[in-house]
């Protein structure tokens, strides 16, 4: 399965900007080993879509709601990602769950949700500096996973740490090599034979210049981008470090 590069451009960018950084990937998407991912703002997703058309790069969003439609003032649900033109939606991102509150049982919902709507969700997970600090980390991650995926599920897992999401601290090889280990082998005892075959991405801080010896370890399956994934040469660069 080709790896997976996911660029999450959080709340970052006007029309104009999303519609260039959208095409600036599609013009240098061909001929890449990796599949490649934009998950912009919500009312940007419609004109990315569109900038993309006949290319293969994919769409997401960034949250859904988990009704279909309701009296939910400012949410967004999994069906109108999906006719905006998203295939994809990132859900339980550490800043939603730190901003926003969200449960490991509402991610859960969320992921019904998108699932149903045809979208494919990327589950995060990952622990804080504190948890990570106190030996936790593999503990809390286990817990989100139990609570945060479905049975069966169908999408991504990504291993995001806190500590390393915007701060340029990335997690050492032997971090992720640890955590994604461990995560492969909870996936299989939650999920058996289905558990093998969950892709895993990492992120945090991912750059060009960490991306190769990353994305080449054992389970990672790519990579979910934040600050990198807004300037097309710095994505590319990662997109093409990715292995297949
Ligand atoms: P970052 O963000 O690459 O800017 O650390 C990653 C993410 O939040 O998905």
């Amino acid at each position: 399965m080709p790896q997976l590069i996911a660029g999450n451009w959080k709340m970052h960018g006007l029309t104009t900007d999303a519609v260039a950084l959208a095409r600036g990937v599609a013009a240098g998407a061909a001929g890449l080993a990796s599949e490649l991912l934009l998950c912009p703002p919500f009312v940007h997703i419609a004109a990315v879509a569109q900038a993309v058309l006949g290319t293969s790069v994919l769409v997401g969003g960034q949250d859904c709601h988990p009704a279909k439609q309701g009296a939910h003032t400012g949410d967004i649900s999994a069906p109108m990602l999906r006719d905006a033109g998203a295939s994809w939606v990132i859900l339980g991102h550490s800043e939603r769950r730190q901003n926003h509150g969200e449960t490991d049982e509402l991610v859960r919902e969320k992921v019904l949700a998108a699932v149903a709507a045809g979208l494919t969700p990327i589950v995060c997970v990952g622990e804080t500096s504190d948890q990570r600090a106190s030996g936790e980390e593999t503990e809390v991650v286990g817990w989100q996973l139990a609570g945060s995926l479905p049975k069966p599920f169908s999408g991504v897992v990504a291993y995001e740490p806190v500590w390393a999401i915007g701060t340029g601290k990335t997690a050492t090889e032997q971090d992720v090599a640890v955590m994604h280990a461990f995560i492969r082998e909870e996936l299989e005892r939650q999920f058996g034979t289905e558990g093998e075959t969950i892709p895993l991405l990492y992120g945090g801080s991912v750059r060009p210049a960490n991306a190769g010896s990353l994305l080449a370890l054992p389970h990672v399956g790519g990579a979910l981008v934040g600050g990198a994934s807004l300037k097309v040469d710095e994505f590319l660069a990662i997109a093409r470090a990715a292995t297949v």
